[in-house]
């Protein structure tokens, strides 16, 4: 598939919804890349990949080398780089840092997460020739300050603070966002109050698209399954049946094979 832009990911809303996942290295994002519209290197690679019990300590060389390894197996994807905690405490450092990922990796655009109150820092950097996709509702980065990852648009006020947020985010220049962890109707609502794509994750099916982690899609990821996960796959089996049948091969010396010989 052709190769989305900036403007036909805007002009896509109302049409077919957007098809997101996340992929963290060359080998999965070439895997993922017949089928997905937009490939997220996603700072949830700080968990699924390197083992943490949260996104908070990824950090952006580590940001930078995962999007150069997705971009590098993916040439034809529109690739978004997550900006981990910490890189986009003010418009400035969000700036310098979205350089930095614009300079060493062939990433279409970041990813910042926030409402109203990061619109000056989104404003900033679309004001400067960086393409920002927001990300409102459950913000991962902030599960430490929040005490857990809680859904988002149970009460009218968290509503009218989500449909504030996307307006912000819209008018700051941004021309899409992920919406997390939000109840559907108050999703659905958002989605129709802007005219940008807004990809939604654990936000129902009324909204411009949708997004997984491919590790959580793919059964791979076993620490915890939110409930907005469907596994299509039951990978962790899988790898665990042939990673025994090569042991057991090996032990019965059944491996290798003549076929596998020289
Ligand atoms: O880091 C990530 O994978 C994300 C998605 C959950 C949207 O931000
Ligand atoms: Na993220």
């Amino acid at each position: 598939s052709k190769k989305l832009t900036i403007s036909s990911i805007k002009k896509s809303k109302g049409n077919t919804p957007l098809v997101m996942i996340t992929a963290y290295d060359a080998l999965f994002s070439k895997l993922v890349s017949d089928s997905a519209d937009m490939i997220l290197v996603g700072d949830s690679l700080n968990m699924s990949f390197a083992g943490k019990s949260d996104t908070i300590s990824a950090t952006l060389e580590q940001m930078i080398y995962h999007t150069n390894a997705v971009c590098a197996g993916a040439p034809e994807s529109f690739v978004i780089c997550d900006m981990p905690f910490g890189t986009y405490v003010d418009a400035q450092s969000a700036l310098l840092n979205s350089i930095q990922v614009f300079q060493q990796t062939q990433a279409d655009c970041v990813k910042v997460e926030g409402g109203e109150d990061k619109a000056h820092i989104v404003k900033h950097l679309t004001d400067n020739g960086i393409a920002v996709c927001g990300h409102i509702g459950l913000l991962p980065q902030s599960v430490r300050s929040e005490g857990g990852y809680k859904v988002k648009g149970k009460t009218l006020e968290e509503k009218e603070q989500l449909l504030r947020d996307a307006k912000a985010i819209e008018e700051a220049g941004a021309f899409c966002m992920v919406i997390e962890g939000v109840k559907a109707d108050v999703a659905k609502e958002v989605a129709s109050s802007v005219s940008i794509p807004v990809i939604g994750i654990g936000a129902g099916v009324d909204v411009d698209g949708q997004v997984l982690v491919f590790s959580d899609m793919l059964g791979l990821f076993e620490e915890f399954t939110p409930k907005f996960v469907k596994k299509y796959m039951d990978g962790a089996t899988l790898v665990r049946y042939a990673v025994g049948k090569y042991a057991d091969e090996v032990s019965n010396r059944e491996f290798p094979k003549e076929e596998h010989t020289y």
